[in-house]
């Protein structure tokens, strides 16, 4: 297979890329960490300048690279693959304390697949070698067809020989319903790829933390959760919401009840936006808008559908919380991408 070399400016870093190999996924592998999300052409994050040489512009949506910006120059190098030495400009930006990681093949053999909720999977896979993650992270798994999908990593990085996955059930959804649902089970091999994402805990930060989920965005959010339970809590305050329709819907709550009442450090506030039960009724952002008319001075840490990420990160801002206190993570999927929405239009929105 042809490869070609890509300098990415203003760093001056050169790799190698195959002509069928994405230019995000080259750079992932060699540690240098552009900014990404959804790795699949939908949220524009990954939008970078091609200085010179040229790429094919893969499978882009076209909302989130308008013809105007094709015009330009620009390209979403999570779908973008050179056809002859590249030069592009991004920005290289991880956060101080923030460990990275490159991207690597693994192949994995399930250990467990279980129902937690309806319509909910806890999959967990045992991996040939460990994967290193920051706590938050994703990864992309190989499903049957040639496809990929990203999944948010529930487990935490002391031991990444196994990974746990959440996984939601989406309607005729090809990962989803047409497999893991349907004929996946214990003892099956799959392979998959990562770590991926910006949206992992930042160590360094001190100030107390709001952690909130919906559905299966309770996933990176555990993962930091045990994270700082393995570490005794990272000193700060961290408060959990988690959203969800009813109770039912509610899983590893046993866990999280526990942990609250051992450490002080930890607050759980389950959210449900249907039934009618002892605890808080309504949806996250309705709930945190009663609890913190001043969320200033706090770090959040949302995940989730995007319509939940873009009305907690709406309340949160309304509170007075700065867009650079807030990390997003945004469950993307096909019916997003078909609908165009979402697109990062503002440089203040960072994922
Ligand atoms: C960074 C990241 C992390 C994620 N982490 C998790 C996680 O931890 N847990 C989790 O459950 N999910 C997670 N997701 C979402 C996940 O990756 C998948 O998108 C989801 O599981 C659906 O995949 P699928 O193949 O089953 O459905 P898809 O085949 O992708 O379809 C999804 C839905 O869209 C509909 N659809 C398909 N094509 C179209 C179209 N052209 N027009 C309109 N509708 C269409 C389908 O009928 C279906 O209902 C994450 C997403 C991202 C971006
Ligand atoms: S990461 Fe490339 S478009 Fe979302």
């Amino acid at each position: 297979m042809t490869t070609h070399t890509i300098r990415v400016e203003p760093i001056g870093a050169e790799i190698q890329c195959r002509e069928d190999q994405t230019v995000l996924d080259a750079c992932l592998r060699e540690g240098i960490w552009l900014p990404h999300a959804c790795t699949h052409g939908t949220c524009g994050t990954c939008k970078a300048q091609i200085l010179d040489g040229e790429v094919d512009l893969g499978d882009a949506s076209p909302y989130a690279l308008l013809e105007s910006e094709r015009d330009e120059g620009a390209a979403l190098i999570c779908v973008a693959q050179p056809r002859g030495d590249v030069v592009l400009e991004g920005e290289v930006d991880m956060d101080e304390g923030v460990g990275v990681h490159p991207v690597r093949d693994f192949r994995a053999r399930v250990d467990s697949l279980d129902e937690i909720a309806p319509d909910v999977r806890r999959l967990v896979l045992a991996l040939e070698e460990p994967m290193k993650f920051n706590p938050g992270q994703y990864v992309l798994l190989d499903v049957p067809g040639g496809h990929q999908r990203p999944y948010s990593i529930a487990s935490t990085p002391a031991d990444g020989s196994k990974i746990e996955l959440h996984l939601k059930r989406s309607e005729n959804g090809v990962a989803t319903d047409g497999w893991v649902f349907r004929d996946l089970a214990a003892g099956d091999e799959v392979t998959l790829s990562g770590p991926y994402g910006r949206f992992s805990f930042r160590p360094l930060r001190t100030q107390p933390i709001l952690l909130l989920g919906s559905g299966t965005g309770l996933a990176p959010l555990k993962s930091m959760i045990r994270h700082l339970d393995e570490d005794g809590g990272g000193g700060q305050q961290v408060t959990l919401y988690h959203g969800v329709a009813t109770k039912d819907d509610l899983y590893d709550r046993e866990y999280f009840e526990e942990l609250e009442a051992r450490a002080d450090w930890f607050t759980y506030r389950p959210a449900l936006s249907r039934d009618d039960w002892q605890g808080r009724s309504g949806r996250v952002p309705a709930l945190l808008a009663e609890d913190y008319p001043r969320a200033g001075g706090h770090v959040a840490y949302i995940c989730g559908s995007p319509d939940m990420v873009s009305d907690t990160m709406k309340a949160l801002m309304k509170a007075r919380l700065f867009p650079r206190d807030i990390y997003r993570e945004d469950f993307f999927d096909s019916a997003d991408r078909a609908a165009g929405t979402h697109v990062v239009r503002s440089p203040l929105i960072r994922r």
